[in-house]
């Protein structure tokens, strides 16, 4: 059989110069770059002669419909969008990686038994909009998006209806499809652990809980030049003290616990004026519920401390994500066909978030990591080398075969 594919790296590609000259890759959940990976893929499954779907929130679904058990669905993928100057591998990978392994299985085998689904959700990074995993939230039925909207002031809604408009081509089916059977993610490992043990796959026994939050400082504005410092409210120095106050209390709760600021804005932002209002992003994360319960309860405590008038502090918590367990056999499953492909294994947890945490709350869920070179992730310089993805689809590949044929 076939395993190992240039289609692979050549579909990655035509998809990541979506991005053209911007720095990394810009794939917005419903930016025109999103539409055109979307619209991509679509092409590509009704060539393949795939039944595709969209379902309202812009996942695309392309099925190869089985000849014994249509019903019986064993599904794979993962999402099409990315974080801000992301890089050309989290998501795509097992987008892209999904449909070459299926491609290769139905060249090599024809028809599957069940029915083998490729996964494009619309939207896990969280990126554009205050929600995470909104496509594999919506197609798992646990939850659907509201009144949100982004920095400019879009809707998601607007935002999702006219992006999702673009999607319906003669041939492609609206709706939401059924649950499947089975669903693993294809994904590149964002850390250092393969690279660094030189291993050739990470199979993820559970996925990290992650709370964000929104914190707001509202201080006064004033002349840079007249306001005495005894006089001023300066609400960035404050958010300055404030986040370096909550960096090390993370790290006394547990050196596991990670803590990030990714995302600050001044007002008004100009060189000559005492900044009157700042916002933070707060990124949190852990295995175990109870330590992300224990920082939270200190942030909002160490902000009641600061929130002295004439300065006002508030915290939105705006993810809520639990520390989720994938399945057991499936994994174990995973490893014994890695070792019958010759391939080296690594069972550890996943310190990203993943649309698996989703699934798995609904179907037995698996993922299959592959090396990121220097553990590089959410940045341009993200890599893997084609030897190490061909690895992760011909594991890929190997499993869904078992499971369909
Ligand atoms: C999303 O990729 C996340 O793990 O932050
Ligand atoms: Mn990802
Ligand atoms: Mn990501
Ligand atoms: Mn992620």
């Amino acid at each position: 059989m076939q395993l190992v594919s240039d289609e692979l790296i050549s579909r990655l590609r035509t998809i990541n110069q979506f991005s053209g000259n911007q720095i990394g890759q810009n794939r917005l959940v419903y930016s025109p770059t999103w539409v055109k990976g979307q619209q991509q893929l679509i092409k590509w499954g009704l060539a393949a002669g795939m039944a595709v779907t969209v379902d309202a929130y812009g996942t695309v679904y392309l099925d190869v419909i089985g000849s014994q058990s249509p019903n019986g669905i064993v599904a794979t993928g993962s999402h099409m969008d990315t974080v801000v100057h992301g890089g050309k591998f989290d998501g795509l990978y097992g987008v892209v990686g999904g449909f070459q392994a299926i491609s290769n299985l139905v060249a090599a085998l024809g028809r599957p038994k069940k029915t083998l689904r490729l996964i494009s959700f619309s939207e896990e990074e969280g990126s554009r909009f205050p929600a995470t995993f909104t496509g594999s939230k919506h197609y798992a039925r646990v939850a659907d998006v509201h009144d949100i909207v982004d920095h400019h002031g879009i809707s998601f809604d607007d935002a999702r209806q006219k992006a999702v408009a673009k999607l319906q081509f003669p041939g492609v089916n609206t709706g939401l499809p059924a649950l499947p059977d089975s669903f693993t993610e294809l994904h590149i490992e964002q850390g250092p652990r393969l690279v660094n043990q030189h291993l050739q796959i990470g199979l993820v026994t559970s996925i990290v809980g992650q709370r964000r939050f929104t914190v707001t400082i509202n201080g006064v504005a004033n002349h840079a030049g007249t306001t005495p410092m005894a006089d001023r409210h300066d609400a960035l120095l404050l958010a300055s003290s404030l986040i370096n106050r909550l960096a090390i209390i993370a790290r006394t709760i547990s050196r596991q616990l990670t803590f990030t600021v990714g995302e600050l804005h001044v007002w008004p932002n100009t060189a000559n004026v005492i900044p009157g209002k700042v916002t933070f992003s707060v990124d949190t994360r852990h295995v175990q519920k109870a330590i992300l319960d224990q920082f939270e309860t200190t942030l909002r405590s160490e902000i009641q401390k600061v929130a002295v008038a004439p300065f006002s502090v508030s915290v939105n918590r705006w993810v809520n994500d639990q520390p989720t367990l994938l399945d057991a056999d499936m994994l174990r499953q995973n490893d014994r066909w890695a070792r019958k492909l010759g391939l080296s294994t690594a069972i550890f947890a996943s310190g990203a978030g993943h649309d698996s945490e989703i699934m798995s709350r609904v179907v037995p869920t698996t993922m299959i990591f592959v090396p990121s070179i220097k553990g590089i992730s959410h940045a341009p310089e993200e890599k893997s080398t084609p030897a190490d993805l061909h690895a992760g689809v011909a594991l890929l590949q190997e499993s869904l075969k078992h499971q369909t044929y």
